[in-house]
């Protein structure tokens, strides 16, 4: 897929900007603090109706406005399409597609999809299970609105159940109703972690390649999905079956502590690279290269799942790779439509740049200049 045309209002420090994008790579060239993040973040937000950085819609809103609005045009193999995204103050966001409004977000999903790879990123291996499922759930909440849907539904049945929890402890007679939640949690449930069990097992194969190929074959990476239900077979019965055991073997404790101890929103994504794991053992370059393998096979994933790469949007990520890894995504340019931030442009080999588009970002204006120029 190819993004065509951005165009912001009132977003972020940019009034206006009207982008047309014909290349497969395009270059946001400025000191810090001029407005480069803030055009992957629009990106973004029309691939998962979200921010990268923040939860906050008001905050993307100018300072100072009401409203703001992202509009991209989009190339698929199946035809063009127009996502409008806007922004309010005050309300709900909206979203519309070849102008018609979308009730759910997740009927967003699939449209535009990317993936963000940006220095922040580190926080994959160093933080906690948190933010390895929100890698897991942005990939396949992308390719997979179903998921997404699963995944609203599996929150909300959840908040509904802690806080019956609580009321249980004040309360002992309404445990008669905790079944009821159960069976939805664990429906729900289960089909989250066969989707995640699926993805895991793709992965696992494609970052393994890529790390082999990035590492010159000293280090082998293995990715182990972590389900606080175990299972077997990895079949949806057998994972409701035994998410509903669990919960059940668990119940005294979770009204004890007032919460659902067990279930998808504990689940984690472990990295090892030779047996030893990685945000215990690993070297900040080894947690890079290993951040890299799994974003990079996250686009090869969607690839093989849709049949289109998505758009790979790199924010400063190039000044902190050594010369193998940049080398390495410099491969992918050609393949897939990439955006890239950038403080100096001869970050990007000269072969590159020629066919890239290069805008230079200056508070809140975006300049096309030829690349000679630089
Ligand atoms: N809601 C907003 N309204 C106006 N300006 C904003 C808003 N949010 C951030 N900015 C400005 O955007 C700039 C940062 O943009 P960013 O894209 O992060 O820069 P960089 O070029 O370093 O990636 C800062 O100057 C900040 O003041
Ligand atoms: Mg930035």
């Amino acid at each position: 897929m190819r993004l065509r045309q951005l165009i912001l209002r009132k977003f972020r420090n940019y009034e206006n900007l009207e982008l047309s994008f014909y290349s497969d790579l395009i270059l946001f060239v400025s000191p810090n603090a001029h407005g480069k993040t803030n055009i992957l973040e629009s990106i973004f937000m029309s691939c998962t109706g979200r921010s990268h950085r923040t939860s906050k819609d008001r905050e993307m809103i100018k300072w100072g406005e009401e409203e703001a609005s992202i509009r991209t045009m989009v190339d698929k193999q199946l035809g063009a399409s127009e996502i409008a995204i806007s922004l309010h103050a005050r309300d709900k966001k909206k979203v519309l597609i070849n102008q018609n409004p979308v009730n759910r977000l997740g009927e967003l999903m699939g449209h535009l999809n990317s993936v963000m790879f940006s220095p922040d990123d580190l926080k994959l291996i160093r933080e906690g299970p948190a933010e390895r499922r929100r890698f897991i759930d942005i990939e396949l909440s992308q390719i997979r609105p179903r998921y997404f849907y699963y995944l609203q539904q599996y929150n909300r049945i959840l908040s509904h159940r802690n806080n019956l929890l609580k009321s249980i402890q004040t309360k002992p007679s309404l445990a008669g109703t905790l079944p009821v939640w159960d069976n939805q949690l664990a429906e729900a449930g289960s089909y989250i972690i066969r989707q995640r069990k699926l993805f895991h097992d793709s992965l696992q194969t494609i970052a393994q390649e890529i790390h082999n190929q990035m590492t010159h074959g000293s280090e082998k990476l293995t990715l182990e999905y972590k389900s606080s239900i175990p299972f077997q077979t990895g079949s949806m019965d057998e994972i409701r079956e035994q998410f509903l055991k669990v919960l059940e073997e668990r119940r005294k404790e979770d009204i004890e502590r007032g919460i659902t101890g067990r279930g998808c929103h504990r689940d984690d994504l472990l990295f090892q690279i030779n047996g030893a794991d990685v945000k215990v053992f690993g070297s900040q370059g080894q947690k890079r290269t290993t951040v890299l393998s799994l974003k990079l096979s996250g686009l090869e994933y969607m690839f093989k799942e849709t049949g289109e790469y998505p758009l790979l949007l790199l924010d400063d990520a190039l000044s902190e790779l050594d010369q193998d890894r940049q080398q390495m995504l410099m491969e992918y340019i050609g393949k897939v439509q990439t955006f890239i931030t950038l403080t100096d442009v001869n970050q990007i080999p000269e072969q590159k740049r020629k066919n890239a588009q290069i805008f230079k970002i200056q508070s809140g204006t975006a300049q096309p200049m030829a690349s000679i120029s630089f």
